[in-house]
């Protein structure tokens, strides 16, 4: 009697643990649609293999740059037994006229080319910092590279530099704070062609083995840990004036808001923004507004990752009008994944929302929706 009490105690308990678990990953949201009917998808000319994992706008010209890839191998680390091209492409999108224009890449000295997460850094030159991949014998490399955007070609992008440091474990995206100093986020601690159990420990048990760290350069670049503990660390931000830092805790749910000092670049907590979805990039607006992009339902992701074609992934996209001091959001924007799946950055030019996916090609142009 005591022995069947005890196990019925004990299936309760996993019953519940297991209930919590698929609440927490949203696999039981339910999703009413809400602003698809104002959009439109486009997809870069030559691009129906290319999703737009990220983009950095530049608000004087109302111009958005992104890295294109075919993401297919990214959750599986396995990049060089797909049958995927060895480059991405880079593009800027007007977003006034809607039209793309492919950059062309002058000195970037490596074969493969497959950029995730893209800053730009407006200074006495526009150059835009890059989370890549490349392989260096049938070793893949996640790097931070530094391109110049030509000022007498501006469909042109110069190679700077690239920034390969043993912290790096999986960059995901980069903040620049001048040609010297950047901040970029390792989404996992381990690399599932690594240490493919470790990996899905990290991801399913949601632990906070991932970090933020900040790189400079004197001589040679040097990288140090600036936070640690986080869990899936993300998209980085920042507001105009360089002193908020916004950084995306996936598995957390949550945007970490830190201060940032300008004297050493160290940061210091101040609150977190929560969301109910598992949070994706973050995109600062003109108004220093910050738009979230994410994903509602953990495992429709999954499955989407696994194999874009078979399985939609909702979205889901909102504003902070006032991060600094206000925790209230309003929906932009969620979807069924309908005309694009996965949506992992959103951000607003004028009356306009631009949304680009993990997986899926092309960007969600909408219109209208504040
Ligand atoms: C960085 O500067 C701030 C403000 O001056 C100071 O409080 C903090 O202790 C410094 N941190 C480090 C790691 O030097
Ligand atoms: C935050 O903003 C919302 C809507 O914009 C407003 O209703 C609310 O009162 C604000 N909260 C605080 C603490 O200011």
């Amino acid at each position: 009697m005591l022995k069947s009490i005890v196990l019925l105690s004990c299936l309760v308990l996993i019953l519940a643990f297991i209930g919590k678990y698929m609440i927490d990953f949203g696999v039981f949201r339910h999703i009413e649609t809400k602003g698809l009917d104002k959009c439109r998808l486009i997809v870069a000319p030559d691009g129906d293999d290319l999703a737009f994992e990220d983009f950095a706008i530049d608000y004087q010209k109302g111009i958005a740059y992104m890295g294109g890839d075919d993401r297919r191998w990214f959750h599986t680390f396995n990049l060089l037994n797909q049958n995927i091209k060895k480059q991405g492409k880079f593009f800027s999108f007007d977003i006034e006229s809607e039209t793309f224009k492919q950059l062309n890449l002058i000195n970037y000295p490596y074969e493969h080319l497959h950029p995730l997460g893209i800053d730009l850094l407006i200074g006495r030159k526009k150059q835009l910092f890059i989370t890549n991949y490349r392989v260096d014998n049938e070793e893949i490399i996640g790097a931070v590279d530094i391109f110049e955007i030509d000022s007498s070609n501006e469909n042109q992008l110069i190679w700077i530099d690239s920034v390969v440091h043993p912290l790096f474990t999986v960059p995901d995206d980069v903040l620049a704070i001048d040609d010297k100093t950047f901040y970029v986020t390792n989404i996992y601690r381990h690399r599932k062609d690594k240490s493919n159990l470790m990996h899905t420990i990290e991801v399913f048990s949601k632990r906070p083995w991932s970090n933020l760290l900040l790189c400079s350069k004197t001589n040679e670049w040097q990288c140090s840990i600036v936070v640690d503990s986080i869990a899936l660390a993300n998209g980085i931000g920042c507001s105009f004036d360089f002193k908020t830092i916004y950084v995306a805790a996936t598995a957390e749910k949550r945007i970490r808001v830190y201060e940032r000092h300008y004297e050493n670049n160290s940061l210091t907590y101040i609150r977190s923004l929560y969301v109910p979805f598992l949070v994706d990039n973050i995109i600062l607006n003109e108004h220093d507004q910050i738009i979230v992009a994410g994903h509602p339902n953990a495992l429709l992701y999954v499955l989407h990752a696994n194999n874009r074609l078979q399985h939609r992934a909702p979205s889901e996209v909102v504003i902070f009008l006032d991060p600094r001091s206000n925790s209230t959001f309003e929906n932009l924007l969620l979807t069924n994944g309908e005309l694009l799946s996965a949506s992992t950055v959103g951000g607003t030019y004028k009356q306009k929302l631009l949304v680009g996916g993990f997986a899926d090609p092309g960007i969600l142009l909408c219109q209208d929706l504040m």
